[in-house]
């Protein structure tokens, strides 16, 4: 899956692959596990939603590579970390995309993904540099935490919204894999820590830097753009990309685990036990009102 990995897929292709896929690989899931002529499209393609919660995935989710790119020259120093980000982490990033996708398409047919994506793109890369990640590899290391926090609530959320079967199997799917991306990522906050540490108030400060950031741009960009490209799907709904935008994102925040998204952002500040116990309720506090728009 080099080149070209982000075009290649399509909902008939899917299920052929499933059959010639070598047994071997079933220690991780793969996109073409999905048997993507399962869907009950009746139980989705009416909900808006998903629809834009789906497409708006999917584009983030297929641009990581430009993300992967960069963090892997940010850790170039460290081989083993920048073997993990090239082989695992991007690999894995832009599976979920093509998953999304190939969904996306099979539920909505009519709507251009690519077209869509490539306008997104358009802006999305800009947001995408290296100046963007923090200089000290000890705290972008935080900052991956907080994001991979950020998407396993996200689709821990969706599965929870979801009636539809395949789409259950898919999320459940994604949110390990980001749940694993999480637990790579404090592994090697740890190990960079015990080389050289960077103070507690630092650390603090990344999370709450990084939490305050998850609220702006990615999201509202996808989103904007599966707007422009949405046709006539939705036409007797939302009038007003504002007023959707607004819903989804109340929809989302009132849903997500906010509790097992502080257990998991306290962790990168290695407190002894008892500290993070009595920190958590007020951190608990701030951020459910960071992360609620
Ligand atoms: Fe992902
Ligand atoms: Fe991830």
């Amino acid at each position: 899956m080099q080149a070209n990995r982000r075009h290649f897929f399509n909902a008939q292709a899917a299920p052929a692959a499933a059959e010639s896929a070598p047994a071997g690989r079933s220690a991780h899931w793969h996109v073409s596990d999905l048997d993507f002529s399962r869907i009950d499209r009746q139980a989705v393609e009416r909900n808006e939603d998903l629809f834009f919660l789906l497409v708006s995935a999917s584009f983030i989710e297929t641009g990581s590579d430009t993300y992967a790119a960069n963090l892997a020259e940010h850790y170039a120093a460290y081989p083993e970390i920048s073997a993990w980000l090239k082989d695992h982490w991007e690999a894995e990033e832009l599976q979920h995309g093509q998953a999304l996708r190939v969904y996306v398409e099979a539920v909505w047919p009519r709507f251009p993904w690519q077209q869509a994506y490539d306008s997104f793109f358009g802006e999305y890369s800009k947001l995408c540099t290296v100046e963007e990640l923090y200089p000290d590899q000890r705290l972008e290391m935080v900052a991956r935490c907080v994001v991979e926090t950020g998407t396993t609530a996200y689709y821990h959320t969706l599965r929870e919204l979801s009636d539809e079967p395949v789409l259950t199997e898919l999320l459940g799917h994604i949110r390990n894999d980001e749940v694993s991306h999480y637990k790579h990522f404090l592994k090697y906050f740890k190990e960079l820590q015990q080389e050289a540490p960077v103070g507690r108030a630092r650390i603090a400060g990344a999370l709450y830097g990084r939490l305050k950031e998850l609220r702006e741009s990615d999201s509202d960009v996808a989103l904007r753009h599966v707007w422009a490209h949405k046709g006539d799907y939705f036409a007797g709904g939302t009038t007003r990309f504002e007023d959707m935008a607004q819903r989804i994102y109340e929809l989302v925040s009132r849903r997500l685990p906010a509790d097992l998204a502080v257990r998991m952002l306290l962790k990168p500040m290695l407190l002894p036990p008892r500290v993070e116990e009595l920190v958590r309720t007020p951190i608990f506090r701030l951020a459910t009102r960071v992360m609620s728009y």
